[in-house]
């Protein structure tokens, strides 16, 4: 492995064990709820991880530069840290432990690095460029199933809904025909995390963020799944729609996507 990538890994797992702990402590705690906008919550402890998080990556790199959910971005090198300090804020308030830390690392446009920490679960999911990926210390693998009648999916449904809910109705409609069913667990990296794992054959879903999809990118690619976005165009953290599989069943679950008009 590069000792740039590890380097930049042993500091991501610093912070996400970090921040980590101050979303354990909220956990069971009575929390303090703001909404952003409909729907999409935020509480102190995702501000506190954050700043806990870009306040480790600057001291240690103080020139690169940080695209984080909350308030914290920052402008400067080529080197980009892609962090949501708490992914899956809904289930956080709702105590289910379907949350995590997210930090991907992006050089010159590419995530080459990312980890994934669940701390109430106690699992870290990374991956670095042509190095595998990994859950704690197990190297893992996207699942081999081939049969969407044996294919198990995970999507999200966006904050922003206003003239979408019949596009995310219809794709549901088409895997309760052809697919054994799907999960909504409310954690975009968490989802990522679990295709690469091998536990759903395939995740899509619209209007997700760069700071929700850095990390579970890299992760599946290395543990050998595909990604693109609806229409079979290339996936960036910035684009629109995801659709993200073990590369079996792709080209099926376009079948049902490609029909959905891209989000403005
Ligand atoms: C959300 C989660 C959820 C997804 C939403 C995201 P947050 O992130 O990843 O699964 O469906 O679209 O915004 O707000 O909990 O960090
Ligand atoms: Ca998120
Ligand atoms: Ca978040």
């Amino acid at each position: 492995m590069k000792d740039q990538y590890k380097e930049f890994l042993k500091l991501a797992f610093s912070c996400a064990e970090n921040a980590g702990k101050i979303i354990k402590k909220g956990f069971y705690r009575e929390k303090r709820i703001e909404l952003k906008s409909f729907a999409n919550p935020v509480t102190e402890t995702d501000k506190a991880a954050e700043k806990r998080i870009v306040e480790m990556i600057l001291k240690r790199f103080p020139g690169h530069s940080i695209l984080t959910e909350e308030a914290l971005s920052k402008e400067g090198s080529e080197i980009k840290w892609i962090i949501d300090p708490l992914d899956g804020t809904v289930n956080f308030t709702h105590q289910i432990p379907f949350v995590a830390v997210s930090i991907g690392i992006e050089i010159e446009g590419k995530i080459v690095a990312g980890v994934i920490y669940n701390p109430i679960l106690e699992e870290t999911y990374f991956a670095s460029s042509g190095n595998g990926a990994f859950l704690n210390k197990r190297q893992i693998f996207v699942s081999k199933t081939t049969e969407p009648a044996k294919s198990l999916l995970v999507t999200g449904f966006p904050y922003e809904r206003e003239g979408r809910i019949e596009f995310l109705i219809a794709p549901i409609r088409e895997i309760n025909k052809n697919y054994t069913g799907f999960r909504r667990l409310g954690s975009a990296a968490m989802d990522m995390a679990f295709v690469a794992r091998g536990s759903f054959e395939g995740f899509y879903e619209e209007n997700l963020k760069p700071w929700d999809t850095a990390a579970g990118k890299i992760l599946i690619e290395e543990a050998g799944g595909r990604i693109s976005d609806y229409y079979g165009g290339n996936y960036s953290v910035y684009k629109k729609t995801i659709l993200a599989s073990n590369g079996l069943i792709h080209e099926n679950m376009f079948s049902f996507l490609k029909g959905i008009p891209e989000p403005k």
